[in-house]
């Protein structure tokens, strides 16, 4: 038997080896040159600490909320589509794991398990991530069926105009299966396989509605009391445009490197979005965490939490409901960690002056 895996690398190994090559691809991969996809993981190496000694740390607490929710740690479940190809409970067994972590879980759009059959499964607090169609009248009813269920937030994707370009998916004729939250309201025809090729970016191409802009943002609330975030922010302009449209929090993300090659990693515009939201609104984060350390370096930088996708879904491929809980457990000792190391009791200790950004070291 494999040796367990005691990192989230080692869980990105594991899943290799459980999953059929198009489906690791689909996963792991990004767009065009993947460029993005590298520096999102590399940018946290040039972040370094510099810890604090002689503080009590005999107990550290590694509890916060997010717009009011308490969880167990500043470590969420992105929302990241089609779970029931790494494994075949699907997002149920990731909502469970979200539960048993005491932890958020935001509900892609484009799940394999419905927004009623993942409420129905556990009592984990769960928001609703949306993506908005040319046929505005399935995201609304997307966006009102996860309302009638107890999601507490909607999550706008804002970055997906377009699908980027991802060239594993296309040389693996990456095919999209049954989208349960969209079982009789899309044609089929709608997702038309393109040449015997992947039908993936046909698929967004045909729904998504590239015509979404800020006005939209008052459609949204006009059709949900829920509290809205925005998630794909990357500069300092659009961060303030969100806060004045009136979101309820903001997610600093680039998609995963899903979408347009060359942005920056996400980390190194966090601290620039944080000072343009000046605390109006809580600053969310992912993109390439894969250690605690980098989760407490987000923090140190202005996050509120941070989100992961990638991780999430090697533990689900590697062992199901079970793995999403180790690879949660995993970041938060070695947040945990971090923080003892660095003087750190609990989160409001954790200041910019832990860490030092690549500019500002000699
Ligand atoms: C995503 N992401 C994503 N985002 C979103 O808003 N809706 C979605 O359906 C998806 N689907 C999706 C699928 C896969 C396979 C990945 C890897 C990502 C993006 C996701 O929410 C998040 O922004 C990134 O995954 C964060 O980067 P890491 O943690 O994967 O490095």
């Amino acid at each position: 038997m494999a040796a367990e895996p005691i990192n989230v690398n080692e869980f990105q190994e594991l899943a290799r080896q459980e999953l059929p090559k198009m489906f690791y691809d689909f996963y792991a991969g990004g767009a065009e040159d993947q460029h993005t996809l590298k520096e999102n993981v590399e940018a946290f190496r040039r972040i370094m600490f510099q810890p604090r000694i002689l503080v009590d740390v005999s107990r550290v607490d590694l509890s916060t909320t997010v717009l009011g929710y308490k969880i167990s740690a500043p470590i969420m479940i992105a929302p990241t589509a089609m779970h029931k190809l790494a494994h075949p409970h699907g997002e149920i067994a990731t909502a469970r794991a979200a539960a048993a972590c005491n932890t958020i879980m935001i509900l892609s759009f484009s799940s394999t398990c419905s927004i009623e059959e993942v409420a129905a499964s556990c009592n984990a607090v769960r928001f609703f991530q949306l993506y908005v169609y040319k046929r505005r009248d399935i995201s609304a009813t997307l966006v009102q069926r996860a309302e009638r269920n107890g999601y507490k937030a909607i999550v706008l994707t804002a970055d997906c105009p377009r699908l980027g370009r991802r060239e594993a998916d296309i040389k693996n004729k990456m095919i999209v299966p049954p989208l349960k939250n969209l079982e009789g309201l899309l044609p089929n025809k709608v997702i038309s396989v393109s040449d015997g090729g992947s039908n993936l970016e046909a698929y967004a191409n045909e729904t998504f509605d590239a015509s979404l802009c800020w006005e939209d943002i008052g459609w949204l609330k006009s059709i949900t009391n829920l509290p809205i975030l925005i998630k794909g922010i990357l500069t300092r302009e659009d961060a303030m445009k969100a806060v004045d449209v009136g979101v309820a929090g903001i997610i600093v993300s680039n998609h995963g490197a899903r979408q347009l090659d060359y942005t920056p990693a996400t980390i190194s515009v966090l601290e620039e979005v944080v000072h343009a939201v000046g605390g109006r609104v809580p600053v969310l984060f992912d993109g390439g965490v894969r250690r605690g350390t980098d989760v407490f370096k987000a923090l140190a930088l202005g996050a509120q939490a941070i989100l992961v996708g990638r991780p999430v879904i090697f533990g689900l491929a590697a062992k199901g409901e079970h793995g999403v809980r180790q690879v949660i457990e995993m970041l938060k000792n070695e947040l945990e960690l971090t923080m003892a190391l660095s003087g750190c009791p609990s989160l409001n200790y954790i200041t910019r002056s832990h860490v030092k950004t690549e500019h500002e070291t000699p």
